[in-house]
């Protein structure tokens, strides 16, 4: 595989921009080798400026839960820009996904549509202190909710990768006023909200973490921290970035059954767009200006041309769609791990749905310790550039989930499979 153009691009890049990219974990520094310049997608894969071709497993970090290019999100694209692209005043478009969403996620009574899932979870943060008139957050290790100051302790994702356990240039005050717990212990949980009750604003958590590679949160932990942020009066705030309408129209709070105050969306209610959106109980999202005297605002939120592209991508995604694409990556992850345990190979494909990570290790993870205990940064480098010579294109970070979407074949999935199993049975057979 040559990559000629994409080391020039690069190179070029490296002048202007920071790294030669716009987010960190595009420049390549957990696996080596070069940033891919990718030039266009269709359906399940990716061609990159040299005219490789991949199946995308990244899928713009969970965002394309269609594949690239659908034809009915480019028509309405194509559409919605012939009317006009950006007005900075209210427009249909909004509405319409904004009904659409409300009625598919009983608990968001009001939205407020935003331009990124950083901007969502840090408005929904200034919004709960707003309400409580209380000042800390409790988030949990290894979750990632975008890049704002309050979120960038202890965090997941790229920050994973960072020498600190948290961003430089973060304040005192903001380290003091976050407060990280881990994942999956209700008994921290319980403990801590009960001693700071009256200083806990609200309690930020990824219901199916995707960050530290896919932990689902167990039931009694969720139950536990709906039932102790209800009783303290603190704002428990679900961000369904990445799970909002992956597995279900109704988000993952509709399978656990919890109802949230706020809930934040992202990625796929953009169509592939710039998008993140905030919304829950009505009491607390009056407080939003204008009816209420928490401020935030933008020139490009709730984007018409956003807006439908999101909203023609949502509307493929009815019951038939999930059931499948949820059965096809049952399937795959059950042959996998049935392979892993039949080789005695000390690798698991840990799985919720269509949204995927491996760990190097017989079992799972529950928290960010055992994910990264199970972690192996130079195996997975290894196995990513295996993956890339065979045409297929994984998330260029160990940590972070892979995902499936509903273009992928089996005949994908079949190929997917095979090209792992080849790379752990060579290794096995050094
Ligand atoms: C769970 C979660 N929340 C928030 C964010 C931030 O979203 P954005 O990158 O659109 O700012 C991400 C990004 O990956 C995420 O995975």
């Amino acid at each position: 595989m040559k990559f000629f153009n994409s080391k020039r691009l690069f190179e070029d890049a490296q002048k202007v921009m920071v790294g030669g990219v716009n987010s960190p974990v595009r420049a390549f520094l957990s696996v080596g080798g070069t940033p891919l310049f990718i030039r266009s997608g269709q359906g399940s894969k990716i061609f990159d400026v040299d005219g490789n071709g991949y199946t995308d497993y990244c899928l713009s970090w969970g965002a394309m839960i269609y594949g690239h290019a659908h034809r009915n999100t480019a028509l309405a694209v194509k559409r919605a820009m012939n009317y006009g692209t950006s007005f900075g005043t209210s427009t249909k478009p909004e509405v319409d996904i904004a009904q659409f969403i409300t009625e598919r996620i009983p608990s968001i009574e009001l939205i407020r549509f935003v331009n990124s899932g950083t901007e969502a979870t840090m408005s929904a943060i200034r919004l709960a202190r707003g309400f409580t008139k209380k000042r800390f957050l409790v988030k949990f290790d290894g979750c990632y909710h975008g890049h704002f100051d309050d979120l960038l302790i202890q965090a997941g994702s790229g920050v994973a990768n960072l020498k600190e356990s948290s961003s430089l240039g973060i304040t005192q005050n903001h380290i003091e006023e976050t407060i990280s717990l881990p994942y999956n212990d209700v008994g921290t949980l319980e403990e801590t909200l009960k001693r700071l009750k009256d200083d806990i604003a609200c309690v930020i958590v990824e219901p199916v973490a995707g960050n530290m590679g896919v932990i689902p949160a167990s039931k009694e932990f969720l139950t536990a921290l709906r039932e102790l942020t209800h009783k303290y009066n603190i704002v428990l705030i679900l961000d369904e970035i990445i799970t909002g309408f992956r597995f279900h129209p109704g988000g993952v709070q509709k399978k656990y059954n919890i109802v949230p105050d706020i809930t934040c969306l992202g990625k796929i209610i953009g169509g592939g767009f710039p998008v993140g959106a905030y919304g829950g109980r009505r009491e607390i999202m009056q407080c939003l200006s204008p009816l209420g005297g928490v401020y935030q605002a933008g020139t490009f939120s709730g984007n018409p041309v956003v807006m439908r592209a999101g909203l023609a991508t949502l509307k493929l995604l009815n019951e038939k769609f999930y059931e499948s694409l949820n059965k096809r990556s049952l399937e795959f992850a059950q042959t996998l791990n049935e392979y892993f345990t039949s080789q005695d190979l000390p690798v698991y494909l840990e799985h919720y749905g269509s949204m995927m990570s491996l760990r190097f290790t017989k079992n799972g993870a529950s928290n960010y310790r055992e994910a990264k205990q199970a972690s192996d940064g130079k195996l997975y480098a290894k196995l990513f550039h295996h993956l890339l010579e065979n045409g297929i294109y994984f998330p260029p970070a160990d940590l972070e989930s892979f995902f499936i979407s509903g273009m992928h074949t089996k005949k994908d999935l079949n190929t997917l499979s095979e090209t792992i199993k080849t790379f752990f049975t060579e290794r096995k057979s050094i």
